[in-house]
């Protein structure tokens, strides 16, 4: 339990958000949409605090906020329809689903292990203010418990998070007040939520229609999600110990030649999941074999069983 500050939106109130970021806080901050809980997106231990102040069941992907195109072609591959959405929306209320490009040194956490990253440019100008003065990439859902309603005044943040985040700044009600479009824009524009940016808008900039995708918070097939976890090497999972040729990965009390967290701490076991993953793979080598010690299916932990029985998953 933390005492959540409350920020003025002024100079002292942007100089304490960043300095909270580059501790590795959260700090929440109004964008035109919603209040977006906001946390270093190169952090693996910000991201994880992220889901875990959230009550996220899943490691449903994040997107990252950023100042600029520039900024954002600095870590993900901007297409040519793209580029005309973001030369028409940026800054303003549109999310466009990007792929990452290699080295862009993000949480893996955050993109859930997707190759694509979900990009935004906000027009708020707090939320560009704090952006140009932190200078990294922001990772920022709605700032609301998972399953609430989206805040859109920094009451409503403090009605949920109070006590789970280091500060919000309060920036007033948000002009738009509902979340961003988020579109899947090339080779193929495909919307995938609806939002603050009309389908019409959208359609017209690109001088065609837009096809309606899937569910945003499903954003690829179960199957194809899977894979994206899934190791070369075989799982075992609620491994007490080792068996002859496996790769242990401990967790708490049970050891391993790799652990989530020696403490025990869900968090840090969030955070290290994806990293530990592909470690215990290269140690695997093909075709070889990994145990993880159980994890307990309780807060984080649920997401953190969720991806590794997808990684265990019989795969054809
Ligand atoms: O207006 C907004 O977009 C607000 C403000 C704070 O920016 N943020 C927001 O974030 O609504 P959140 O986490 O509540 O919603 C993010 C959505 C989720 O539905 C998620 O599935 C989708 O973005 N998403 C994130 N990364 C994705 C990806 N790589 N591919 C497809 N969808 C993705
Ligand atoms: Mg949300």
């Amino acid at each position: 339990m933390v005492m959540t500050r409350t920020l003025a939106p002024d100079d002292a109130g942007i100089d304490a958000a960043v300095g909270l970021l580059r501790a590795g806080e959260l700090v929440a901050f109004p964008t035109e949409t919603v209040y977006g809980l906001g946390g270093y997106a190169r952090s693996d231990r910000a991201v994880a605090r992220i889901y875990e102040a959230k009550g996220r069941p899943t490691f449903n992907p994040l997107i990252v906020h950023l100042p600029d195109l520039a900024a954002v072609q600095a870590i993900a591959e901007v297409g040519p329809k793209a580029h005309a959405l973001a030369q028409a929306f940026w800054p303003g209320p549109l999310t466009l689903v990007l792929p990452l490009c290699p080295g862009a040194g993000l949480s893996p956490l955050l993109s859930a292990g997707l190759s694509t990253v979900a990009v935004r440019v906000p027009a708020h100008p707090l939320a560009q203010r704090l952006l140009r003065a932190f200078g990294g990439p922001v990772a920022a859902p709605s700032a609301n418990p998972s399953g609430r309603i989206s805040p859109t005044r920094a009451e409503h943040v403090l009605d949920g998070l109070s006590g789970r985040i280091a500060a919000v700044i309060d920036g007033g009600p948000c002009a738009v007040g509902l979340e961003s479009t988020i579109v899947l824009a090339d080779p193929e524009p495909v919307l995938l939520r609806p939002g603050g940016i009309p389908v019409e808008a959208l359609e017209a900039a690109l001088g065609g229609l837009i096809a309606v995708g899937g569910d945003a918070v499903k954003p690829t097939s179960p199957g194809q999600l899977a894979s994206h976890y899934a190791p070369d090497a075989n799982l075992r999972l609620d491994a007490a110990d080792a068996r002859a040729g496996e790769v242990m990965v401990g967790f708490g009390q049970v050891p391993g030649v790799l652990s989530l967290s020696v403490s025990g701490d869900l968090v840090e076991a969030a955070a290290r999941l994806f990293h530990v993953l592909r470690e215990a793979d290269r140690l695997a080598g093909p075709g070889g074999k990994i145990a993880f010690a159980p994890v307990p299916e309780k807060g984080l932990g649920r997401a953190i069983n969720d991806r590794l029985r997808r990684a265990a998953a019989p795969r054809d």
